[in-house]
């Protein structure tokens, strides 16, 4: 999959499983380069419903084998303020998708502590993010932070926790902050998100958009860029922006 530096590179899928193999695809290219590049993989998973499918298919043998799982380092983008088990955890959904079905040392799995007080866990995070990422005499070349931050697409807008009108958008210091009740519209349950200079910073970011429900947002996004709508401040400084969607989410594009 060639990369454009300047502009997003935007790929279209039939349906939701050939969009969840070519996710699973990119996936895989992307750790194969990371490690090859710098011996390690980090990725900052996304949440939701969309990306479940490709996390279901990046777990089949035709993929497992072709990692070195033990050199793939497992964040999140975000994570609603729910303990562990909850149905509502987007740790919880990648556990059943993928984590217990790769051979990823547990200790390679950083978790956003849904079930501590919200800003306790979002400076918890970021203090383990800060420290992974700055490795003592690295090289100047390494990475600053993740080298793929996956992220799916609200039909407001929103990407990882960023919601519409939040002061969360503002944050131009902190990689991780709570979203609390009092910020509009309050989300169903607190929340901890990567903030925009967190995302923007990695080296490949790559949205996954599915179904016809998103058709209208993901053209505003896609054709309005004046709109400011919270997916449309993800610009990567330094690396480069995928959209990888499926024809459904494809529906209201020119
Ligand atoms: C979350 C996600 C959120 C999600 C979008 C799209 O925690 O819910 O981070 O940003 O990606 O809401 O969700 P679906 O994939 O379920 O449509």
């Amino acid at each position: 999959m060639s990369e454009h530096p300047a502009s997003p590179l935007i790929q279209g899928f039939p349906d939701p499983e050939s969009l969840a193999f070519a996710a699973a695809e990119f996936i895989t290219q992307a750790a194969q380069s990371a490690i090859q590049d710098h011996g390690r993989f980090s990725v900052a998973l996304a949440g939701g419903n969309t990306p479940r499918l490709a996390y279901q298919r990046l777990a089949m043998p035709d993929f497992i084998d072709r990692l070195d799982w033990k050199k793939v380092q497992i964040f999140w983008g975000d994570e609603r303020c729910v303990p562990a088990d909850s149905p509502d955890s987007n740790f919880r959904m990648a556990k059943e998708a993928l984590l217990d079905h790769v051979p990823v040392p547990e200790e390679n799995i950083h978790i956003l502590h849904g079930d501590l007080d919200p800003e306790t866990a979002a400076l918890r995070y970021e203090t383990e993010l800060r420290a992974f990422f700055r490795t003592p005499g690295a090289s100047d070349d390494r990475p600053t932070t993740f080298d793929l931050i996956l992220l799916g697409l609200g039909d407001d807008g929103h990407t990882a926790s960023l919601f519409p009108g939040s002061p969360a958008l503002s944050e131009r210091e902190r990689w991780v902050v709570n979203v609390d009740h009092n910020q509009p519209p309050p989300p169903l349950v607190p929340r901890l998100t990567l903030t925009l200079p967190a995302i923007n910073a990695a080296m490949r970011i790559a949205f996954l958009v599915s179904g016809r429900s998103k058709a209208e947002i993901l053209a505003s996004v896609l054709t309005h860029p004046e709109e400011r709508i919270p997916a449309q401040l993800v610009r990567p400084a330094h690396g480069h922006l995928f959209w990888l969607i499926d024809q459904a989410a494809a529906a209201d594009l020119p």
